[in-house]
């Protein structure tokens, strides 16, 4: 474990332009910063992983109101990191601790006030696992599933954006809860990941199809008796062609819509949309900090299958800090398998 007194620079990932459409490396620039010594109640911590996650594009347009402020040019980006506690004058955080947090991404050190900071279980599974099954993507699959679609046994559930972070927990929570699940991916090696080690009953690849009609064909013959909890990560044609197969009384949590956030216009609305009255459509959407006091029931629920090995999971791994614009922009990509996670430092030093 590192002792550290004193201030110190530190490197990190500054965003030199607001990226106009898909965003480019030439768009970031990693610069240092000044991290000062921990005043009283603070803690300085040394990020060892980070998450890139598709939310950090809306908070790269300063000019869209959201839920979250926009990133600020003069400062270092944040996001979702595990992190090795250095110093601390926090109590109930020890040097050594690893945390995980929404400050630590984008930057080897940083000073935390330990606000929305959770200590982490090494001994559970590995730290990385903190950013995606174990973290806020898996909560986020956990809450659309079980307190927005609650699923039956028997359903069909339809998943977009499968193979993800977000998509892959929700195939196998679907799985888990007896439903007949249909996913759609982008490549084959996701698809034949998502039918032979996830379990899904069926695996689309989205590219095969053309439009929206040719992806309902598809969708229809998957799900005979259509499809009963649609859990929504991509929009455009997906949306259109799960509105065409939603059966009477479904249920749809629109958790994100990523086919769309590096558009310049904004993208008109499905033109069936009509269907959600005459087959008596739940929509619900949806933001995971709506969910954090059930943070508990959510570890309960899936840690055990995660130890089990009921619940796989695949992660992309960027190497150093530098590879982290790469990284964030691979999402609208389709490069990611999984959770994309950053290593900025080694576990000790
Ligand atoms: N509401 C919330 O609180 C919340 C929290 C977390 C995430 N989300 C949302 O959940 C969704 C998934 O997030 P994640 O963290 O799991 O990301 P992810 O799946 O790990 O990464 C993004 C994936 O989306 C797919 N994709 C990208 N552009 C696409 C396009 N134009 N059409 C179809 N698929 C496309 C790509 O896979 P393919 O190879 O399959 O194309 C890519 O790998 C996103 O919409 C995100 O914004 C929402």
């Amino acid at each position: 474990m590192e002792k550290m007194m004193g201030e110190r620079r530190s490197k990190a990932v500054f965003l030199k332009a607001y990226p106009a459409g898909m965003p480019a490396e030439s768009d970031f620039v990693e610069s240092d910063f000044e991290v000062s010594a921990p005043g009283p109640g603070e803690m300085l911590c040394r990020t060892v992983w980070m998450s890139v996650d598709p939310y950090m594009r809306g908070r790269m347009r300063p000019d869209v109101k959201s839920y979250i402020p926009p990133f600020s040019l003069d400062r270092p980006l944040e996001g979702g990191a595990v992190s090795e506690v250095v110093e601390s004058n926090i109590d109930g955080f020890a040097p050594g601790d690893y945390v995980v947090d929404f400050l630590g991404g984008w930057k080897e050190y940083y000073v935390s006030k330990g606000e929305r900071t959770q200590k982490v279980d090494p001994g559970m599974a590995p730290l990385s696992a903190y950013l995606g099954v174990l973290g806020m993507p898996g909560l986020t699959a956990w809450s659309g599933v079980t307190q927005i679609l609650k699923p039956k046994e028997g359903e069909t559930m339809f998943v977009s954006g499968a193979a993800g972070a977000v998509g892959s927990v929700v195939c196998q929570l679907g799985k888990a809860k007896g439903c007949r699940v249909i996913a759609s991916a982008g490549s084959k090696e996701k698809c034949d990941w998502l039918e032979k080690v996830a379990g899904v009953d069926v695996a689309l690849n989205y590219k095969d199809y053309k439009n929206a009609a040719e992806l309902t064909k598809a969708l229809a013959e998957a799900a005979p008796k259509g499809v009963d909890c649609y859990f929504e990560n991509v929009g455009g044609m997906h949306l259109e062609a799960a509105l065409n197969c939603i059966a009477l009384g479904g249920r749809m949590a629109w958790c994100g819509m990523i086919a769309q956030y590096n558009n310049k216009e904004a993208e008109p609305g499905p033109p069936n949309l009509i269907n959600v009255v005459g087959r008596g459509v739940m929509i619900r959407g949806f933001i995971v900090s709506e969910y954090m006091d059930k943070v508990m029931e959510f570890a309960m629920e899936v840690a055990p299958l995660l130890a089990q090995g009921k619940i796989k999971f695949q992660e992309s791994v960027y190497e150093g800090l530098g590879k982290a614009p790469e990284a964030f922009i691979g999402l609208f990509k389709g490069e990611n398998f999984g959770k994309a996670v950053v290593r900025v430092g080694p576990d000790r030093i």
